[in-house]
């Protein structure tokens, strides 16, 4: 009996009424919340006791017999003899009541055994009071602060973060996205505050026996997940927007930054009608408030009717951000909002489909800020920058398939990375490509209408796409959506598609297999997917048709089906697939083709080939060259291409993969040659865009003044042209101003580059200054610019210091920012090493500090990752990982990937380092 019991258990299924012995990380079935009544009292005014207590009210039906209820509750303090429970609904008995409760801290179960069998039909109302720390761990309720620098005092807030599982740190509830309840939240405050909430404040009253507090009752909620429950309890000024249709739309931030929020408030509400008219339907609260919060963890959250965002995110000051910072606000915004649809409308069932939020948000901000700001162009830019980043991360055999099974809750939040975001957003873009407009549309439509307060699978949404499809005539009835979909969703990784011409027959012959990174294992056998095949030739060269001509076809076993493309061009004229990159693949050719591209590339026509087709050309060549599958030559033939080059995404992405090489080869003695060959490349462009001199304002195109800043950056670092010597010289200026925080001469576009240079080039006394500046800021964006900066130092006891007061939670770097500037010492040459050492010999107090900090840990690991390169260096680290498992908990994910990349580091020092040294000195 207890073998079956077990396997049932482990099946998920309902076993509500053995509670004792249900050890399952989800809730059991037997219940589903319908309301929730919650009543929080804060108290700010005393420093030394945070603290909040409150009662929850919830209205339970019983959907199968049971003698307990089971719900989440962690770090809560419950009183239990306070816990009532009756019977609301029929003429039932009405009360019944509580024999004992248990806890499960394995699963953060709070179980309730009842005295009488709640009965499949009923309705019952639990009542439960709770307390706990309003504590500064930036999940569930928790405190942050702000100095108010008139009066000379610091300010504390109190505000939620809840996704993934962390309402149940707030209160006790049923914590899954799938038990989607109405709320209907009180909040008790010093009247001094404001609260804010999901919805609007219904109506204030006197707190019945504490002196100045007030009770603010907000309006009850639609249906929602408990992850996008949120209040605020603050003194913040807000800005009103004005919102055509009526939804009341205000923006929110400490008084002294309230003017770094025009931009956002007004951009938000554009963003809200865009979407309206994009998804055909209504934004269904009745306001919105975006608040702009000092202590953050990620860089914004959805919550419905009340967007938390890092001060990062939201504020823009027009003195002190640079373009990419206004681009990243637009884009975190019409993210966020995006969401507002896409996760808070509709829903993912369970944590396995939350690339259906990310993937979505992610792809539709795109689509959005490009549509209200066309002159930045940023769609492309963003297009590229999630392929580079999904080449990447999963290329590597410990990647995970978009959507997977998540069997324990550190999963959750591990699957917050690349995989939903960057891979969801690039199906999803390639699925519209192949669509067209009207059946994306209309399929997107009908999926939100039938799913709308409620949870949805991906293959619901499969089969809202595949009806509007073939209504539409764009996908031919042969096919369906789940097929082609399902061979991205559900499988790690993505092809390569490699492509042998007949040059007489004048066909190709196409085969695929998964890319891989890691060369010690196979290719074969590992996968097939659904490819739209769009390609062009020489002569053809139609860029613009990025809609399949042919598809490459998997057999019901998941085997790839051979592909012939005939009426292709002769020996003299190159073809090239994947227009535009309208899908996640890469392309390999034979050396002729090549040998084609090279000529047209290193010629005056070399723009006859589409900027993400050059772009493209650049990254696949870089990986297969890396992986010994093309030579170097043939590599560095393409990319000296270069010195022609006047756009941003083929420089994205040579940046992007010599910046890899560069973190080897930086310490090796083959460096020398290195840098000459990048100095070589770079010159003309650096030249060609007025060096680091501030030409901004004459630059009328932003793509522009991104590739500017990019190039001026790269410069700057191998010392191309005057960049140092101006760097300094600006620098200098700075220094010499009388009041430095009010008047600062560096052009805003290349402060990050000025500070680094001048931090690496310069004297005690210059970190000094800079860190002073990091102090009186107030505004986030240049905070964090100095922030990074401050790590350039080449001299070892500055950065010792620092990594000391990165961590050290007291001097002004706040929790959620000392991944970054961490970050910042580890990626340099001489940081590096001290980084590495500190964070080894640390990693019980930094795992202390974070205490599971959401991707803390992992943002650290990342530029550690990517200077190990020797077998000897990369054992050690091997070793020391596993040996600190019970501080690493929650990030095993990013060990295996880091253990991976450092391998394949390894990997290409043995394989292609002299190769790469060689085929440098030819070039110079
Ligand atoms: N839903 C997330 C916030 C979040 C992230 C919650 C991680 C829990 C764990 C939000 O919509 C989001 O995706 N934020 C991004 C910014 C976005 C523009 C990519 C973030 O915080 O990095
Ligand atoms: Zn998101």
């Amino acid at each position: 009996m207890k073998c079956v019991f077990l396997i049932l258990a482990a099946l998920g299924l309902s076993l509500a009424e053995e509670s004792s012995t249900y050890d399952h990380f989800r809730l059991p079935t037997a219940l589903r919340p319908q309301k929730y009544d919650v009543r929080i009292l804060t108290q700010l005014e005393n420093p030394d006791d945070f603290r909040f207590n409150g009662t929850v009210k919830i209205q339970i039906e019983v959907l199968q017999n049971t003698h307990n209820i089971t719900l989440h509750s962690k770090d809560l303090t419950i009183n239990d003899t306070e816990i009532t429970l009756k019977q609301i609904n029929g003429n039932g008995n009405s009360e019944n009541c509580i024999t004992s409760t248990e806890r499960n801290p394995t699963h953060d179960f709070y179980i309730l055994n009842t005295c009488e069998k709640l009965l499949a039909g009923q309705v019952y109302e639990l009542s439960l009071r709770f307390s706990a720390q309003l504590q500064d761990q930036l999940a569930g309720y928790y405190r942050s602060s702000y100095e108010d620098s008139v009066a000379n005092e610091t300010r504390w807030i109190s505000v939620t973060q809840f996704e993934p599982s962390s309402a149940r740190l707030a209160f006790p509830c049923f914590d899954e996205p799938g038990y989607k309840a109405s709320f209907a939240i009180t909040l008790g405050y010093h009247q001094k505050y404001t609260g804010l909430s999901n919805m609007p404040v219904k109506e204030t009253r006197k707190h019945e026996s504490i002196p100045d507090y007030v009770w603010t009752a907000f309006e009850e909620s639609v249906p929602m997940s408990t992850y996008l429950v949120a209040y605020s309890v603050n003194d913040f000024s807000h800005k009103p927007s004005t919102l055509p249709n009526g939804t009341l739309f205000r923006t929110w931030a400490r008084p002294n930054a309230i003017d770094q929020c025009d931009y956002a408030a007004e951009f938000g509400p554009k963003v809200l009608q865009y979407y309206e008219q994009l998804f055909g339907t209504k934004f269904p609260l009745p306001k919105v408030d975006q608040i702009a919060v000092p202590d953050f963890s990620a860089g914004a959250m959805e919550n419905w009717g009340l967007v938390t965002y890092a001060e990062v995110s939201l504020l823009y000051s027009p003195e002190y951000s640079s373009q990419v910072a206004k681009q990243g606000t637009a884009n975190i915004v019409a993210h966020e909002l995006a969401h507002q649809w896409f996760g808070n409308l509709v829903t993912m069932e369970w944590w396995t489909d939350l690339w259906l939020n990310e993937g979505f948000a992610t792809y539709v901000a795109g689509l959005c800020v490009e549509d209200i700001h066309p002159e930045w162009r940023t769609l492309q830019i963003e297009t590229m920058s999630n392929l580079l980043t999904i080449f990447r991360t999963d290329s590597l055999e410990s990647s995970h398939p978009i959507s997977r099974p998540i069997e324990m809750t550190s999963q959750t939040s591990e699957s917050f990375d690349a995989i939903s975001y960057e891979k969801g957003s690039s199906v999803i873009r390639m699925m519209h490509l192949f669509l067209g407009e009207e059946a994306f549309r209309t399929g997107l439509k009908s999926y939100l209408e039938r799913y709308a307060y409620k949870n949805a699978e991906q293959d619901n949404l499969w089969e809202s796409l595949t009806q509007a499809a073939h209504k539409a005539g764009s996908m031919s009835t042969d096919y369906d959506i789940k097929t082609i979909m399902d061979s991205w969703t559900l499988q790690t990784g993505y092809p390569v598609i490699n492509v042998t011409r007949n040059y007489t027959a004048r066909t190709a012959k196409l085969s695929q297999e998964r890319y891989l990174l890691n060369t010690d294992i196979s290719r074969a056998h590992k996968g097939c997917w659904w490819v739209p095949l769009s390609y062009t030739s020489q002569e053809e060269k139609d860029f613009n048709n990025t809609a399949p001509k042919e598809w490459m076809e998997c057999t019901e076993t998941g085997e790839s089906v051979p592909k012939i493309i005939e009426d292709l061009p002769g020996a003299d004229e190159w073809v090239i697939f994947n227009n535009q990159l309208s899908a996640p693949y890469k392309v390999n050719y034979d050396a002729q083709n090549w040998r084609l591209l090279i000529e047209t590339l290193n010629s005056e026509e070399y723009q006859s080939i589409h900027v993400v087709n050059r772009a493209q050309l650049i990254d696949d060549v870089l990986y297969f060259a890396w992986t010994g599958e093309q030579d170097y030559e043939i590599a560095l033939q393409v990319i000296s291409y270069l010195q022609r080059e006047r756009e941003l995404l083929p420089w994205k992405s040579a940046f992007e993969n010599l910046k890899l090489v560069n973190r080897i080869v930086r310490q090796t003695p083959s460096f020398g040659f290195f840098k000459s060959f990048v100095k070589k490349i770079i010159t003309p462009v650096y030249e060609h865009l007025n060096g680091i001199n501030d030409t901004f304002s004459s630059i009328p195109q932003q793509d522009q003044v991104l590739l500017k800043m990019m190039v001026v950056n790269w410069a700057c670092q191998y010392q191309v042209g005057d960049c140092v010597p101006q760097a300094l010289a600006y620098y200098r200026n700075w220094r010499s101003e009388a009041n430095p925080d009010e008047k600062n001469p560096v052009p805003i576009n290349v402060r990050s580059t000025v500070y680094c240079t001048s931090i690496k080039h310069g004297s005690d006394s210059d970190w000094e200054f800079l860190w002073t500046r990091y102090k009186r800021s107030n505004v986030a964006a240049e905070k964090r610019t100095i922030l990074t900066a401050l790590g350039c130092s080449r001299e070892v006891w500055v950065l010792q210091r620092y990594l000391e007061l990165i961590f050290d939670g007291k001097e002004g770097i706040r929790k959620g920012d000392s991944k970054w500037a961490f970050q910042a010492v580890a990626k340099t040459e001489v940081g590096f090493l001290l980084a590495k050492k500190y964070f080894m010999d640390n990693i019980e107090s930094i795992s202390a500090y974070y205490n599971q900090l959401l991707k803390s840990i992992p943002r650290l690991l990342v530029p550690l990752q990517k200077q190990i390169y020797t077998r000897k260096d990369y054992a050690e680290f091997k070793t020391f990982l596993a040996d600190s498992q019970k501080f690493l908990k929650g990030s095993a994910e990013a060990i295996q990937q880091t253990l991976e990349i450092i391998l394949t580091n390894v990997q290409w020092q043995e394989r292609n380092y002299d190769q790469f040294t060689r085929a440098i000195k030819h070039l110079l």
